[in-house]
């Protein structure tokens, strides 16, 4: 009996392609880059799975040109903005993510930027290449502190959560704001706050909120002005939840103390926008989840939604479960 035919939009990890491999008869995007949307389009003819990245917009019109019998869309991540869902129900088609596997590895990575700003790690690394160091200094790069401090988590889902865990260590007061989580969460010390409130009380605010039509843009010019003037902001959920523009002139003006970016809008971001001048951002490419145990597991994950997909099978995470009923 010939194997389903899958199409895998780019290199991921060896524990999921040996999965894969085993069971489908595997297209493989090797290029560094993402297929462009003909390539995209020209390659899903015929597939009954498809595993994408974030870096696909996958939507009706790549559903229609695969053909009636794609069975399955994985994603390799835990968001999904990438793709079309109500298209891919409405075709009764499963969409799978890669949930859990990427908790810790994100809320380390907030944790790093956090830090990287307050502390002002990558302006000392640039201090002393531009042989700026000549002494030890009293008044030399100053920064924040984090324990003591308030902790404002905008989203409080597994990795907000995850957060406000390792909150407790740096005996931080934790305060959230998510319209679905609205009870005291005496466990992690946590209480929930309304939006304006948390931003005016957070010395560091850390977005872990899907990228959605409420959230797009919720961090803009009017947000930023309620933030305290040592605060530090954080993303690394999706760019496009925090105004680029408007985030540029809060920090030109030091209106709030620094950023930490690990998403942007656009991705990649161009090098010359204006945020790459500024001394108190750090930016880096996405990659809050690259530890290389966290990207096997997502991997392995990923390929089990692509797997049982093409079997007819229910998938293990499924974002669409309606697609069953
Ligand atoms: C995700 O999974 O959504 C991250 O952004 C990439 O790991």
């Amino acid at each position: 009996m010939s194997k389903p035919k899958v199409f895998v939009t780019r290199l991921i990890p060896e524990k999921g392609l040996e999965l894969i491999r085993d069971s489908c008869d595997m297209d493989l995007w090797q290029a560094e880059l993402p297929p462009s949307r003909e390539e995209l389009l020209q390659h899903v003819r015929g597939v009954d799975g498809l595993l994408c990245l974030l870096t696909e917009q996958i939507d009706g019109e790549v559903m229609d040109e695969a053909g009636p019998q794609l069975k399955v869309i994985s994603n390799h991540a835990v968001g999904f903005d990438n793709i079309d869902v109500m298209a891919a129900t409405t075709r009764k088609i499963p969409v799978g993510n890669t949930p859990e596997v990427l908790t810790d590895a994100t809320a380390d990575f907030a944790f790093a930027l956090m830090m990287a700003v307050t502390r002002r790690i990558p302006e000392g690394e640039r201090y002393i290449h531009a042989g700026k160091w000549k002494t030890w200094g009293p008044l030399t790069l100053l920064g924040g502190e984090l324990t003591g401090a308030t902790l404002g988590l905008i989203g409080f889902g597994r990795i907000g959560k995850a957060m406000a865990r390792r909150a407790v260590g740096f005996e931080m007061r934790v305060i959230y704001y998510d319209p679905n989580e609205t009870k005291p969460n005496p466990d992690l010390k946590a209480s929930p706050v309304d939006f304006e409130t948390l931003l005016e009380e957070s010395d560091y605010v850390s977005l872990h909120a899907p990228l959605t039509p409420d959230t797009h843009h919720l961090i803009d010019s009017e947000a930023l002005s309620k933030m305290k003037s040592n605060a530090v902001l954080v993303n690394t959920s999706r760019g496009p939840v925090v105004d680029p523009e408007a985030l540029y002139e809060a920090l030109k003006e030091k209106r709030i103390f620094g950023a930490g970016l690990d998403v942007t809008e656009p991705e990649p971001l161009p090098l010359d926008s204006p945020l790459l001048t500024l001394d108190n951002i750090v930016i880096t490419p996405h990659i809050a989840s690259a530890s290389k145990e966290t990207r096997a597991r997502m991997a392995w994950m990923a390929a089990r939604n692509l797997i049982a997909g093409v079997k007819g099978e229910p998938l293990p995470n499924c974002v669409n479960p309606q697609v069953y009923k």
